[in-house]
């Protein structure tokens, strides 16, 4: 099949694509639940023989502390760039379980909507990118340029693995350009994307007394734990947004002229938007600055769970002796997790009421990702793109963190983007996940015609 078109190729292949992709989606690779190790295993194994199947070289399952890596490439076009691939093939859990009206792990078609966990974030660009690779090779038995995929199991649930081998290894994925195929578009609007928030997840533990009280024998005298959170949590942030956490915006680095008049050429109703989205009336936060502002470049802090005193149907009358909340804080370049933590901690111990103990623990952090939106490599992609979708791509940052991004950055001195196919609207994370069909087949073409477009610049 050798000096076919690659796009012809894609269409021929689009239901062994959709077959590869409903696989994977078959295995529940959640990284946050142990329970699950053995799927992570399985989906990596999946992940390798695809990439066996779409003609890369070199592959590899590395096993790690946590979840397995997947490296694979295809280096056999001297003098020409090298292009590392980067996805994640692990899965948030499921919960609310309940609210799930198709099962999570059988990926479900109804109209051009595939329901399922990991359908937008992010399997679908995980098999667009080895699809799109393997369509290109097997059109013109040869790629444009160097291709390696280094593929993770834990992006989900903050694991290390991946930061680890490539501090240790970085020359076995030395590269030129990264392309960090995870995050989306905005609905119908193809993005390219050069900013990602960075993060700090913590716990915060309060303890109270020494052991769970009768609240009535001791109501009154005996400090409650739940209330102590409660007045913790709110003295983190006020209602009108601004995190209380002195120091914290001083740490921001300054969101420059040039950035601000790009977003004044995006010209949507970002506002209606995200209300219809969130199916909300008004929307939350800074509102002395705009939404995108708001949500791609200013620190945020979110609670995402509590636990504390008694759960069960009917009453117990208790003053329990701790509570605990999932707190995080999404990070913008100036801070990391590292200088932004002991500002918490002092938050924290500063609003403390007596007779509480609190701490502070860290559960995982990524850095912020931030790179220049003028390099060779990001307005070829953009120009590519646009090509795909017959209209201008938008460069955009991005409220979510893809935590390696930076890490690449570093270490490798490569021009790095993220770029992905599942849109806004899909409900990452949420129950009933999903994605347009049509345009995970057109994310597959749209990455074929960027690995050309950079194929075709000149070595660097
Ligand atoms: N795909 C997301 C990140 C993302 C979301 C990028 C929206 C761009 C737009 C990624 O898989 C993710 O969810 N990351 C986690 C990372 C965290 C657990 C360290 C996140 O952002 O919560």
């Amino acid at each position: 099949m050798n000096h076919s078109d690659p796009h012809k190729l894609i269409d021929e292949r689009r239901e062994e694509i959709f077959a590869d992709y409903a696989e994977l989606l078959r295995i529940p690779s959640i990284s946050a639940l142990s329970a699950h190790d053995a799927d992570t295993q399985r989906a990596a194994r999946f992940v390798s023989e695809m990439l066996r199947h779409q003609g890369l070289e070199h592959i590899e399952v590395i096993q790690t502390d946590g979840a397995p890596l997947v490296y694979a490439d295809w280096m056999r076009a001297p003098g020409k760039p090298i292009l590392l691939i980067y996805a994640h093939y692990d899965v948030q859990p499921i919960d609310p379980a309940r609210e799930w009206t198709t099962p999570p792990f059988e990926p479900t078609v109804q109209g051009d909507v595939v329901y399922g966990r990991g359908v937008t974030d992010d399997k679908n660009n995980l098999t667009g990118t080895i699809h799109a690779v393997g369509a290109l090779l097997a059109a013109r038995g040869t790629l444009p340029l160097n291709i390696r995929f280094l593929l993770e199991g834990e992006e989900e649930s903050g694991g290390e693995a991946i930061e680890h081998f490539v501090r240790t290894q970085p020359e076995r994925i030395a590269s030129d350009i990264v392309m960090v195929a995870d995050g989306g578009m905005y609905p119908n609007q193809p993005t390219l994307c050069y900013g990602c928030r960075g993060i700090l997840y913590t716990e915060i533990v309060v303890q109270g007394p020494q052991r769970d009280l009768h609240s009535g024998g001791f109501g009154g005298v005996a400090p409650n734990p739940i209330f102590a959170l409660a007045e913790i949590l709110t003295q983190l942030k006020d209602s009108q947004g601004h995190i209380l956490i002195p120091g914290l915006y001083a740490l921001m680095s300054p969101i420059s002229v040039s950035e601000r008049a790009l977003w004044q050429t995006i010209d949507r109703d970002f506002d209606s938007e995200y209300r219809a989205q969130i199916g909300t009336e008004v929307l939350t936060g800074e509102t002395e600055y705009g939404v995108i502002e708001r949500n791609w470049a200013r620190p945020t802090l979110e609670v995402h769970g509590i636990i504390g005193g008694f759960q069960d149907e009917g009453s117990k009358t208790v003053i329990p002796a701790s509570a605990r909340a999932k707190v995080s804080l999404r990070l913008v370049p100036g801070q990391t997790p590292e200088n932004v933590l002991p500002l918490l901690r002092a938050r924290v111990a500063a609003v403390t009421p007596a007779g509480i103990k609190a701490t502070v623990e860290p559960i995982h952090g990524g850095l912020p990702f931030y790179t220049d939106v003028t390099s060779p490599a990001f307005t070829t992609t953009m120009a590519a793109l646009s090509e795909e979708f017959g209209k201008p791509a938008w460069a955009v940052r991005s409220g979510g963190s893809i935590p390696i991004s930076a890490i690449f950055q570093e270490m490798l001195g490569a021009d790095v983007f993220c770029i992905g196919f599942g849109q806004s609207s899909d409900g990452a994370h949420s129950p009933n996940e999903h994605t347009s069909v049509s345009m995970f087949h057109r994310g597959v073409h749209a990455l074929a015609r960027v690995i050309d477009a950079l194929g075709a610049m000149p070595a660097v």
